[in-house]
Parts: C-alpha cells; structure tokens; sequence
C-alpha cells in the first residue's frame, strides 16, 4: 500500500477503473446507522442502481433490518445475498473470513498472544492485528471496487470508535508491514533453528508471511478508494441529544482528521411537532435546540432530519417509506458535500500553508511533528499522517495556528528571507 499523493484530484481513479460510490454510514450505537443504511441501500436499488449494503457490526442487524427469516440468512455464510431487485445485503461472518482468507496468521498470532514470556513490545504490535473483522471489510470492499460488481456499496459501520478505527486499518497495517514484518522476516530466518530449541514462544513460518503478503497485495488501493471524495463519503447518522452530538462531534473530527470527506450529518429520531400529545412537550422543546445547535455546529455540512416513525422500521416498505422522506429532495448517492478536510494552499515567498479542518479540538490537545515525508498530527490517541506533496516536502515548518476549526500550518524554504 502506498499512501495517496493529497495533491491530486481523484487518487484511486488511477487504480480503479470503474469504482462504485461508497458510502460510509457512522455514529453511536442505537442511533439509527443500519436502519439509514438498508433505506439507503433500498433508495438507491430503486433507482437503477446495483447496490450492496455490507454490515461491519458484528452485532450484525442489517438483514432483520429487511425482516429476512434466520434460516435464509444462515445459509449465505457471510456472503451477499438479495433482498430486493438490484439489491443485496452482507453481514461479515469474520470467523469464515478467517478461514477462508487468513488462516496462518491467524493461528499464528492466536498462539502468540496466549503464549507468555514474549518481548513486550513485539506482543503489543501483534496486538494490533485483531482489528480482523475491519480488515475482512477492507478486503471486501477492494475485491468489490476491483471486481466492478456494484454501483453503490453502503457501509453500515460499527459504533463509532470501531468504525475509526476501520478507516485508520490501511495506514497501521502499512506500518505494520513495514516495520515489523521485512525485519522480523529475516531475523526469523536465521534465529528460528536456534530459538525453536531454546523458547516456547512460537515462531512464524515462512508460510505466515506469504499468507500476509497476499494478504496486503489484496488490500492494495483500498486507503486511496476511501481517502477519495469524488468515491466516498461518511454520512453521520445522529440524534438531537446533547451526549449523542458529543460523540458526533468527535467523530466528525476524527474523520476530517483521516481526510474523509463527511457528506450528511443525519438527525434521526426527531419526534413530530403538534401531535397533541403533551408528554412529549418537553422533548420537543429539547430537541428543536439541539437541532438548531447541530445545524450551527456542523455548517457548511448539509443536515438532514428524519422523524420517528409511528413503529420501528422493518421490511422493504417501511424501509421504502423512511427514504422517501430522506431523499425527498436529495439523490440518495449524490456527494452532498465536497470539500476536502485538508487542503495545501500556496503562500507568498514560496510558502506553502497546509490547513486541516480539525474542528472542535484546542491547540493544547494537538501535537505536531514532522517525520520525514510526512506530518504527523496527533489529538489525543488518534494519529494521522498527512503525507506532504513534493513541493512542501522540501521546506521546514515554520508555525501552526488553530482558528475556527482549521488548522493552519505553515511551511517556509529556510534559506530564503522573509
Ligand atoms: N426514524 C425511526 N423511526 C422509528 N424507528 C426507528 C427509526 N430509526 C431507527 N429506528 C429503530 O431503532 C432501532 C435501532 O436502529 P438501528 O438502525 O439498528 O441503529 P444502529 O444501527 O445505529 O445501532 C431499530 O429497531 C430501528 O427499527
Ligand atoms: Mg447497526
């Protein structure tokens, strides 16, 4: 995997020659994601469009979503199945994955991490590696955008924390890679005879490391098709509740962060006005605050508003008549919002500014560094690298200022006066 140049315009068109749209559907638990999803994924079939909606929760719910009966979802093992015309639904069954994609390592590093005695460093980078269920969406997500199979694929996220750390898997695993695996490879080439007597810590074969391989070659490109927002786009799904906007805040942040363009903002849950049912009266109150606070909060970004149904939302009809009223004025697969989280903008004197939507973070939670070809942006445990185009790499940088939400970093030739 290589990280895409942030220059240009449409990174993955060069890798992909027909990529799918790729919606990323994000927020809280309970806050409406698969429910936005399969609508969407419905909306988007009916209107020509071949489509898949793939669940990366493993608490999977998308095919109750469509009422299919347990039996019939059983049989499919993991893989796609249809729902209705154009449309198909998958719910990740990691453990098959592991089998049919990923068994060396998978043996290997389960043996691993309950042996003891190990290097403690080595232990906790092996540790990383359990994020398999993202790396199975990854893995289908690129096999689909390669294959040309869909028009659209819908992911239905996990809750939020997970599903950040699904679009940061690309950047880890590349680390990982490189890092830990060419070395170890060839120090385990030579230590292994000598340590297989001497330790009980399992070493790797050879054939881990072929497996590992293939595996990245499989996931080749997948970072730029996400980083792509002419290709992809995050919808946070939200509700008008003060702890609920909290965590959709953050993630809004987090994605910038990784330069994933957020599209929607989608405030589900609203509870009509004038039913004339007074109990409700202080909800409804508390709610249109919030969903003006949202709407300030979140501009530019497009805000829509779903109201709670009269019962929950199962089965195509249902699932038919909630996007009726989201997309009433939208195309489900339009990119509702365009512009890019980080952006390079040429100063005077040859400088260069950087500047990266980080909104809702102070400067005292933000660090900065340089690490050869890229920078290095840190908010609390979350990093990113933010590779540095050609004509930046060569300048130092100089001063970093947060204001209304952006980042602004400026880069200047040393040699040169100001
Ligand atoms: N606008 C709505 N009106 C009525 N029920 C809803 C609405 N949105 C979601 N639900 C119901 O709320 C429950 C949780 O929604 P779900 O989409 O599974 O959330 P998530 O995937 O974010 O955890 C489901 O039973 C769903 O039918
Ligand atoms: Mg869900």
């Amino acid at each position: 995997m290589s990280m895409n140049q942030p220059t240009d315009e449409s990174p993955a068109k060069s890798l992909y020659q027909n990529p799918p749209r790729v919606i990323l559907m994000a927020g809280k638990g309970g806050v409406g994601k698969t429910t936005i999803s399969a609508a969407t994924g419905l909306a988007c079939a009916r209107a020509g469009m071949k489509t898949l909606v793939i669940s990366l929760d493993t608490a999977h719910s998308l095919a109750d979503s469509f009422d299919v009966p347990a039996k019939l979802h059983d049989k499919h093992q993991g893989l796609p199945f249809p729902v209705a015309e154009r449309l198909e639904i998958q719910e990740l069954d990691v453990q098959e994955e592991i089998e049919r994609y990923w068994g060396e390592v998978y043996t290997y590093t389960s043996s691993l991490l309950s042996s003891t005695g190990l290097d403690e460093v080595v232990a906790e980078e092996l540790a990383v590696i359990p994020g398999m269920d993202d790396v199975v969406g990854l893995l289908y997500l690129n096999k689909y955008a390669r294959e040309e199979n869909y028009d659209v694929v819908i992911l239905d996220c996990a809750p939020t924390g997970e599903s950040l750390r699904f679009v940061s898997l690309p950047q880890t695993l590349e680390w990982y890679f490189k890092k830990l695996f060419k070395l170890e490879r060839n120090l385990m080439r030579l230590v292994r005879p000598l340590a297989k007597k001497a330790i009980d810590v399992p070493l790797p074969e050879d054939v881990v490391y072929r497996d590992l391989e293939s595996l990245f070659a499989r996931l080749e490109g997948v970072d730029r098709l996400l980083l792509d927002n002419t290709i992809t786009t995050v919808r946070l799904v939200t509700n008008a509740e003060k702890m609920v906007i909290k965590e959709t805040q953050r993630a809004f942040m987090y994605f910038s962060l990784y330069r994933m363009t957020t599209d929607a903002i989608i405030i589900n849950r609203l509870f009509p006005e004038n039913t004339g049912n007074s109990y409700y009266h202080q909800w409804t109150d508390t709610q249109r605050r919030h969903v003006a606070e949202i709407e300030e909060i979140f501009a530019p970004v497009p805000v829509c508003k779903l109201r709670l149904f009269e019962d929950e939302i199962l089965g195509t009809e249902r699932l038919g008549r909630l996007g009726e009223e989201l997309f009433a004025e939208k195309d489900p697969v339009g990119i509702w919002f365009s512009k890019r989280p980080n952006r390079f903008v040429r100063g005077e004197n040859g400088n260069y500014i950087v500047e990266i939507d980080l909104p809702f973070v102070s400067a005292a939670e933000l660090n900065l560094h340089r690490e050869k070809d890229d920078l290095i942006v840190r908010v609390g445990n979350f990093k990113r690298h933010i590779p540095l185009p050609r004509a930046i790499r060569r300048l130092k940088h100089k001063k970093a200022k947060i204001s209304a939400g952006i980042l602004y970093i400026t880069f200047a030739d040393e040699n040169r006066s100001e």
